[in-house]
């Protein structure tokens, strides 16, 4: 058995199921028993601090951090080292690292399991993007299934007491699948968690996740195994646990603009009734707590430019989005905002 102390009084037990330590996510938080959790994925330029603390109170039975560069974390760089700081309202919390030295992994590993104590370091190996993979990292490594096995044997080894996770795509290209692979290896070398999200390199976000994938991987693996493609409904989400087995699923794109996703997952899993949808004000008043956390975090000149595509997210579907968007992207202040949503919902309250 596997404890890991979150924020007394709430307590995150690792439940056991198998491999090693047994290891995994069907957790339970508090009193509260979430056998199917759902997970926020680790999103480049969205998955900051404030965004995962809104996702943790609307349900979210995990967050990821943004993907940090390695190489930054053992340079001591003070951008990179701040995008792996945490608040216990962000919790449970998994550190995501890339790179493709394993000596450098390692070291990046034992620094950000004794400096930041998250509940988890993840690995990346399913980055597509150019600046990641030109110099091997993320989606790359599955050209090379022994560097592979090194660096998550270094990760493993620098982490220490700190359970490790890998990030996968189904392989480099569609003709050269190797998660089943790879799901061996991470299993081999020590990782306790697998993350799939169910499409190659290739195929970047194009296609259909092949789900049958995380099927194929949770059948090889006695490690705890995370869906992950393509989620957007609570009924999506029931499907991938009905089809696939997996211990817990991964959303993304969903959640941007939209943490109520998490709340809506639990409560259809727990219940089998698809909850309301949240009004309009319960959505503006979601987008300024975030605005509130954004500033509060990263100042109001710097966090308003961020909040900006947001409030973009927020407002996808609204009557009039169309004339509202633009305005949003140009606030500067939460004043700005403020203004923009009451004129927004008087306008509103006359159609
Ligand atoms: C804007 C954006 C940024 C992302 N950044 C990361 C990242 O830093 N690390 C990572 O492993 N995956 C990253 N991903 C991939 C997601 O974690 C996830 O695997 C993918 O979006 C599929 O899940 P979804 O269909 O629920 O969106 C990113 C995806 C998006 C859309």
């Amino acid at each position: 058995m596997h404890e890991v102390s979150v924020d007394a009084p709430v307590m995150l037990q690792i439940l056991v199921a198998g491999y090693r330590l047994n290891y995994i996510i069907g957790m339970r938080i508090g009193n509260l028993n979430r056998p199917h959790p759902a997970i926020l994925a680790p999103l480049a330029g969205v998955s900051n601090g404030p965004f995962r603390a809104l996702a943790i109170n609307a349900g979210a039975a995990m967050t990821f951090t943004e993907m940090v560069s390695s190489e930054g974390i053992i340079r001591n760089q003070k951008r990179t080292l701040s995008m792996m700081k945490f608040g216990s309202n962000e919790q449970p919390i998994a550190v995501q690292l890339f790179g493709a030295n394993p000596d450098v992994m390692g070291r990046a590993a034992e620094i950000t399991a004794k400096q930041f104590s998250p509940d988890l370091i993840d690995i990346n190996f399913g980055c597509p993007a150019r600046k990641v993979v030109r110099k091997n990292g993320g989606a790359a490594v599955l050209k090379d299934l022994q560097l592979t096995r090194d660096i998550i044997t270094a990760t493993v080894e620098g982490a220490r007491s700190t359970p490790v996770s890998i990030k996968i795509r189904t392989g480099w290209d569609e003709d050269n699948p190797v998660h089943i692979e790879v799901g061996h290896i991470a299993q081999d070398c020590g990782a306790e968690v697998i993350t799939l999200h169910a499409r190659s390199r290739s195929s970047g976000f194009s296609g259909k996740a092949d789900w049958s994938a995380i099927k194929a991987l949770k059948e090889a693996v006695d490690i705890a195994v995370i869906g992950n493609g393509d989620i957007a409904s609570p009924q999506d989400a029931r499907r991938m646990f009905e089809e696939t087995g997996c211990d817990a699923v991964m959303v993304g794109r969903a959640a941007m603009g939209n943490p109520f996703i998490f709340a809506q997952i639990n409560h259809y899993l727990e219940t089998g009734n698809l909850p309301d949808e949240p009004e309009i004000g319960d959505r503006i008043d979601m987008a300024r707590n975030h605005a509130r956390l954004v500033v509060q975090h990263f100042g109001e000149e710097r966090g308003m430019k961020m909040m900006r595509r947001y409030l973009g997210w927020y407002v996808k579907g609204f009557r009039g989005a169309s004339e509202l968007r633009p305005r949003l992207f140009q606030v500067a202040t939460l004043a700005d905002m403020e203004e923009e949503f009451s004129n927004y919902i008087s306008r509103a309250s006359q159609w």
